[in-house]
């Protein structure tokens, strides 16, 4: 069996982040990912390639076995329903908020608020731990527009500075989880490529714990 492994990366941010941490393992794209078109990334080791994919799509490649390791944002493995997959690695980075916020000098105790939200199942979740209902309404991006334009009550999203919030009249209400990126793994490949992926994941914890 070969003990090549295909590691999934989130694009944006994640993969801006993951590539440092890549590089002081010494796995190294061999093309420039800034201008590259390729979706599959050759490196400087034979045996390690990466994939530049949609964030929500990487604990769907990992889970089946199409990339034996995959980094995503907690936010998105919290969302997905799945468990093919160990997650072994906090990578400390892409670090933000999941929070609830909603409209300045608005009442935030309502009866069955409308909450917009990509984080459909997370959101179901928080809500449901204390009984509360609310009529989840689901976006797929800039959340915030949604209770300026009165389509819902408040927002699920993730926040970093809070500048979002802010520029549009925003602020928050809960903390709902802290998100950074983590590194996942497949659970088949860690049994049949053990040696391949235990060495992988060593050398990536130590430059992780030499960094903090
Ligand atoms: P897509 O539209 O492809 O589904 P996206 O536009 O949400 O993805 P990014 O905004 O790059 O992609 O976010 C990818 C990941 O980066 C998120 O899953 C999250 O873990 C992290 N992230 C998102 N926003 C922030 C932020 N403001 N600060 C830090 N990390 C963030
Ligand atoms: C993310 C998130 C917020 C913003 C929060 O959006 O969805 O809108 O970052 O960051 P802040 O607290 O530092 O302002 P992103 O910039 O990724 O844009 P997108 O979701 O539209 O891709």
């Amino acid at each position: 069996m070969s003990d090549k492994i295909t590691i999934a990366v989130s694009k944006g941010r994640i993969f801006d982040e993951a590539l440092p941490l890549l590089a002081k393992i010494d796995v190294i794209p061999k093309d420039d990912p800034q201008n590259s078109r390729k979706l599959i990334l050759e490196t400087n080791k034979n045996n390690v390639q990466i994939l530049v994919i949609r964030a929500t799509d990487v604990p769907t490649y990992v889970e089946r076995g199409a990339a034996e390791l995959g980094i995503a944002g907690k936010d998105v493995l919290l969302e997905y329903q799945g468990d093919g997959f160990y997650e072994p690695i906090d990578l400390g980075i892409a670090k933000c908020k999941m929070m609830l916020a909603g409209l300045k000098g608005v009442k935030k105790e309502i009866t069955r608020p409308r909450i917009a939200t990509k984080y459909t199942n997370i959101t179901q979740n928080y809500f449901s731990n204390f009984g509360k209902q609310v009529e989840i309404i689901k976006l797929y991006g800039s959340m915030e527009l949604a209770p300026i334009l009165g389509l819902a009550d408040q927002i699920v999203d993730l926040v970093d500075t809070g500048k979002t919030l802010e520029a549009n009249g925003l602020v928050p209400y809960e903390r709902i989880a802290d998100i950074s990126s983590r590194l996942i793994v497949n659970k088949a490949s860690m049994k049949l490529k053990s040696t391949a992926i235990k060495s992988f994941i060593e050398k990536l914890s130590d430059v992780i714990e030499v960094a903090e």
